[in-house]
């Protein structure tokens, strides 16, 4: 299922605590998202990644559509001890609309 960017926009707001994205992106307390669709795990050249996301990266993990649908549904359990403390998206529809929205940055 294609998301819908606009909505995504919105449903980014649950991570703008933690992550920007756009022209002037910096990392907080989340690495910047620009880029980050079919980019490989971890690899952020400035952002401290915890041991587990690091790991994940080296091991091949890439942040294709589905890898990256199903990180946002249960973080914790797709990479156990990966350092971001969200809960997850509940909504599938949320989850497709969050990572159209992400596709509109391609560029790091
Ligand atoms: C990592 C997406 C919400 C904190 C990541 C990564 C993605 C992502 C794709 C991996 C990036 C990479 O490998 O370079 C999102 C999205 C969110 C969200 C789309 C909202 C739906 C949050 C929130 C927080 C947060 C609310 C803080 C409370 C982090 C941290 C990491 C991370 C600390 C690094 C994890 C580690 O190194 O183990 N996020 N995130 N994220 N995110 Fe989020």
């Amino acid at each position: 299922a294609d998301g819908d960017a606009e909505e995504g926009k919105k449903v980014f707001r649950k991570c703008q605590a933690c992550h920007q994205v756009g022209e002037d992106a910096k990392n907080r307390v989340g690495p910047i998202l620009n880029g980050v669709v079919e980019r490989q795990a971890g690899t952020l050249e400035d952002y401290k990644y915890s041991d587990a996301m690091t790991e994940a990266g080296e091991e091949g993990l890439i942040w294709t559509h589905e890898n990256l649908a199903e990180y946002l549904k249960k973080p914790r359990e797709f990479i156990p001890g990966n350092k971001m403390t969200f809960a997850g998206l509940r909504k599938e529809e949320e989850v497709e609309d969050v990572i159209a929205y992400l596709e509109t940055f391609p560029d790091k």
